[in-house]
């Protein structure tokens, strides 16, 4: 059974005296529950605070990106060993906002997947199509380019599956308020499966797929009730505390937890 997972992408939002208002605020009986896992990712300057501030709890630090490199004279960057000495488990790769405002393209991604994975981390791979692609029609070739280009030349095992999330995250519905239609994520989730399959040795049924863009604690169980669907990963809705906690809330109701 693959576990339902609540991703809180911060952006570039939150100091680190926010950061620890957010978790004074954070509501103990779900910091404590297991049913779902969940996972914040912060700014990095909050990063280290928070993975202490979360120690005693069932929520994990996350990272928004990484360099692919174990250390080396890249200025402003940060490498997976850093990562994991702050307990980090999960590192976003190829965010949207990545690869639109910072060129992060194929190339650098499979190099960033594969060193996330080599230094014990599980990177979350990032794919969506824009608006104009979608408009296109272009939708499942974007996906799969993506999907190919981040995965590289891993074997696509039940081992990677189980090491891995992959995002489904359409550009068009992050930040904007329109979220996709639950059936939408549910048929790119069964596109990126079905893709697995043919190629993977495994990886399909352990692979974990969330949906990102636009999800709020009204519409989440649209999304993590489909099937395929794993769990969410969450800009704008995680920043404040109750918000977070409503969402997790939302799909432990769901699941009947
Ligand atoms: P949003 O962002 O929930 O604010 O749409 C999602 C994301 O960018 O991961």
């Amino acid at each position: 059974m693959r576990k339902k997972m609540v991703v809180a992408n911060w952006k570039m939002y939150k100091t680190l005296a926010e950061t620890e208002k957010f978790m004074q605020h954070f509501p103990a009986e779900i910091a404590a529950q297991q049913q779902v896992e969940m996972v914040i990712c912060p700014p990095f300057t909050a990063l280290a605070r928070l993975a202490v501030l979360l120690k005693k709890t069932a929520l994990q630090p996350g990272a928004q990106n990484m360099h692919f490199a174990g250390e080396g004279a890249y200025t402003g960057e940060i490498s997976p060993v850093m990562l994991r000495e702050l307990g980090v488990q999960y590192v976003l790769i190829g965010h949207s906002e990545r690869r639109r405002h910072f060129g992060e393209a194929e190339t650098l991604l499979s190099k960033k997947v594969a060193a996330a994975l080599e230094h014990g981390l599980r990177p979350v791979l990032c794919v969506g199509e824009n608006e104009a692609q979608r408009r296109a029609g272009e939708t499942e070739k974007i996906i799969e380019k993506q999907l190919w280009g981040g995965l590289g030349n891993l074997e696509l095992n039940e081992e990677l599956g189980a090491n891995m999330v992959l995002a489904y995250e359409p550009v068009w519905a992050i930040g904007t308020g329109t979220p996709a239609r639950g059936e939408d994520a549910a048929a790119v989730a069964g596109l990126i499966r079905s893709l697995l399959q043919v190629k993977g040795r495994g990886m399909a049924d352990t692979v974990r797929v969330l949906y990102g863009g636009s999800v709020q604690p009204e519409n989440i169980v649209d999304f993590t009730a489909q099937k395929g669907v794993d769990g969410a990963l969450v800009g704008g809705s995680s920043l404040e505390a109750a918000s977070f906690a409503a969402l997790v809330e939302a799909v432990l109701k769901e699941r009947g937890a």
